[in-house]
């Protein structure tokens, strides 16, 4: 069985994602681009820290008449949904501790483009700066401070959101990416000398460009327990992988990866 538990794969619609195959990929033409990869980042810093020198929602990135506007057309458009006080009454929460888990550790241009498909039926109705001004409010109502400036579609292309807990702290359920080697404990597969979990929106096995940062993260010390994890990855044990899925913290044991994807990087798992 593929499917997620807890809830979590349904509440966004995910349902249909299908399990990627490490094996549908090439394997002659990865190592080039590893080299490839290993160049031209030599000198990049990794994901994490390149985000964290972006603005993020902390930084007065609206301003307080923008909100005001934004919240007479949330109450007009969007309110008999989520909620007058944005709690989600018969839709999603865009406010509170939902709201960090669902977009902390991304740029707010994906609420953005998300506002834009609403209201469902309508979408793109409000027109753009519309949209904006909706975030603005959303933004406040969060508690995260207004400045001068007014935000702008391009600018919340920039901004980082996350919550109190600081921009690394990754919420418990939430999609992540890790990369390490692949190992099997009996029936168990898990990631060894796994990388911190970063957050991620794709489901699926990276390309591009991200898979170009992919290939240049560094390994850690976590360990994490692959759960539902199909097809079986058999033909990978001792590759270094990329896993991806919904974290599942653990008191009591390494934490988990309720997975979506795990993909080959290189057959061995160091350099
Ligand atoms: C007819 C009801 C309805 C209206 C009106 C509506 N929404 Fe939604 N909205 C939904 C539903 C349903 C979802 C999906 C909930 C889910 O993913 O579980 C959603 C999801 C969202 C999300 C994604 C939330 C997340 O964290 O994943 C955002 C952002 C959003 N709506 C913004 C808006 C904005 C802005 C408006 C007004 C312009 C609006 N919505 C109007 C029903 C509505």
């Amino acid at each position: 069985m593929t499917t997620i538990s807890a809830g979590n794969g349904s509440r966004r619609g995910t349902g249909d994602r299908t399990v990627h195959s490490a094996s549908s990929r090439p394997s002659t033409g990865f190592a080039a681009i590893v080299c490839a990869g290993a160049l031209a980042l030599a000198a990049a810093p990794p994901l994490a820290a390149q985000e964290t020198e972006d603005p993020s929602v902390w930084d007065g990135v609206y301003s307080a008449e923008q909100a005001m506007r934004g919240k007479k057309l949330y109450e007009a458009t969007c309110s008999r949904c989520h909620g007058e006080d944005l709690s989600g009454a018969n839709a999603r929460p865009l406010a509170g501790e939902s709201f960090i888990r669902d977009w902390g550790g991304l740029k707010l241009d994906g609420v953005l483009t998300r506002a834009k498909t609403m209201p469902p039926g309508a979408a793109g109705a409000l027109g753009e700066a519309g949209y904006v001004d909706i975030i603005a409010y959303v933004l406040e109502v969060n508690e995260f401070p207004h400045g001068e400036a007014e935000l702008t579609a391009t600018r919340a292309g920039d901004v980082l959101v996350y919550g109190v807990d600081g921009p690394d702290a990754v919420p418990n359920f939430a999609m992540v990416q890790v990369v390490g080697c692949l190992s099997r404990d009996d029936r168990t597969w898990m990631v060894t000398d796994g990388s911190e979990p970063i957050r991620t929106r794709d489901p699926d096995a990276s390309t591009g460009d991200v898979l170009t940062l992919t290939q240049a993260m560094a390994l850690g010390a976590n360990t994490f327990e692959l759960m539902y994890v199909f097809p079986d990855p058999d033909p990978y044990e001792g590759h270094r992988v990329e896993a991806k899925g919904f974290l599942i913290r653990r008191e009591d044991s390494a934490d988990a990866i309720n997975v979506t994807t795990v993909a080959s990087l290189d057959a061995a798992c160091r350099p």
